[in-house]
């Protein structure tokens, strides 16, 4: 039972979140009248000298520590001496402790993933804005549709990162709320400041209800459905990459440090970064879903069925940040073929080019979209391009069509005519560039 119980094995990374924690419950006690000035300080020092050892890996587990809380208390005492050490836990609960703990982990954790998220976010954007000369197909229903910048691809992603990015940051205030002082449920009896352990803690918020307090655990299940969310996104992007490194595309080489070698295949190149990104993205999902199954049933406020929070956070947060780490480097590292990509454009991806072209002579878009199809279909009964159709061709097709009908047949030309607010044009991948690396800075 004891090792069933025991949560000290992956509990113990919460330390430092332990000590803070502790030491500002002290000065609420010491403003209480329940520690001396001397108490107090002897306790700090205890506390400062607990957190000391689990950094050296000097801190030596005793069989019975069950948990960090525990773990630390016990090791204060033998510190300052059981008539000081034992004065802490007054008017506490682990039940407000760990949540409270839970608490200070998560916005340390959070703030350290929100930078790596920038970092990943300014190599894509970087990318995009240097990258913005190279063309390729667009794909719906993974068919060639039309030719957009590889910029405009890249910026897609973003677009999907930057919004994560929006979300993680209107997490922060919900995180940031203080159980401590809620005590087991009931809330102490002592008067203790919960505004000064707000102050000392750094929280935004107080939480109003004490058997709330120590039962709510929406912080953590939200945090993992945002790294769902945010997982969907990296699961798609590795997809693309996947798909764009395959020998049929071509249109990206992966970096060798993100690629490995076949054990037998020695001409092969396995984008092995991009598929464990992928895969991770079940992972994360998976954690998101047992934590929610575990709290469901459970009646109010405190019971040990949350203990069951750690590992899936943990792991959670974990995946998240190697993978956001990976996925830098993946981007930064990547190599393009430009070329690749600008061969596999054909004249086909214009046919919607030409409809346009028609609706600028005054031919109704339904009209156009037929005769531009008409196109399409003559130049495949005679296995050429549609550029490879001549001027009778065209005004056989409809007599608007004149000469400078061939100027449709330009690559560059097609994005740069996308050039409304959200499009392909080079001005417009620009201004992509500038939002997006406004909303890096949190502007
Ligand atoms: N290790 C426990 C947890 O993580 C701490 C709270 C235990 N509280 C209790 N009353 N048993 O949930």
């Amino acid at each position: 039972m004891h090792e069933f119980n025991q949560s000290l094995k992956y509990d113990k990374r919460m330390y430092a979140a332990d000590v803070k924690g502790s030491i500002a419950f002290s000065k609420a006690l010491l403003k209480a009248g329940i520690l001396t000035e001397h108490e107090q300080a002897e306790i700090t020092r205890g506390l400062k000298e607990v957190e000391q050892e689990w950094a050296n890996g000097t801190f030596a587990i005793q069989a019975d520590d069950e948990d960090i809380h525990t773990a630390n208390e016990r090791r204060l005492s033998e510190i300052v001496g059981k008539d000081i050490g034992g004065k802490l836990h007054t008017g506490r609960s682990r039940n407000d402790q760990v949540a409270t703990d839970m608490r200070i982990w998560l916005l340390d954790e959070t703030a350290k993933v929100e930078g790596y998220l920038k970092d990943f976010l300014t190599v894509l954007v970087s990318r995009a804005e240097k990258e913005v000369d190279a063309i390729l197909p667009g794909y719906t229903h993974l068919q060639r549709a039309q030719p957009v910048r590889w910029s405009h691809v890249l910026l897609s992603h973003a677009s999907a990162f930057l919004n994560d990015l929006t979300r993680l940051r209107e997490m922060v205030p919900r995180i940031s709320v203080l159980p401590l002082g809620s005590a087991a449920l009931a809330g102490n009896p002592y008067g203790l400041d919960r505004e000064l352990l707000r102050q000392e803690l750094g929280f935004q918020s107080i939480g109003e209800n004490s058997m709330h307090a120590v039962s709510d655990r929406d912080f953590i299940i939200e945090w993992l459905q945002w790294a769902s969310l945010l997982m969907i996104h990296m699961s798609r992007l590795a997809e693309d990459l996947i798909i764009y490194s395959s020998a049929e595309f071509g249109f990206v080489q992966l970096a060798d440090a993100y690629s490995t070698g076949s054990s037998i295949m020695p001409q092969k190149k396995n984008p092995d970064s991009l598929e464990l990104l992928r895969g991770k993205s079940g992972r994360i999902f998976g954690q998101m879903a047992g934590f929610m199954m575990s709290v469901k049933g459970i009646p109010s406020t405190y019971n040990k069925d949350l203990q069951e929070d750690k590992e899936p956070l943990f792991d959670g947060v974990d995946s998240i940040s190697a993978s956001l780490r990976i996925a830098e480097g993946v981007i930064a590292t990547l190599n393009i073929n430009a070329d690749k990509m600008a061969a596999a454009l054909s004249m086909d991806l214009l046919a919607t080019d030409i409809a346009d072209y028609l609706v600028r002579k005054g031919v109704p878009f339904r009209e156009t979209h037929h005769i531009s199809g008409r196109s399409v279909a003559l130049a495949e009964q005679r296995k050429v391009q549609i550029s490879d159709l001549t001027l009778e061709d065209w005004k056989a097709l409809s007599p608007h069509f004149t000469e400078d009908v061939f100027d449709v047949f330009n690559f560059e030309n097609s994005v740069e005519k996308r050039n409304a607010i959200g499009g392909p044009a080079r001005k417009m991948i620009q201004r992509q560039v500038d939002v997006a690396r406004e909303r890096i800075a949190g502007k």
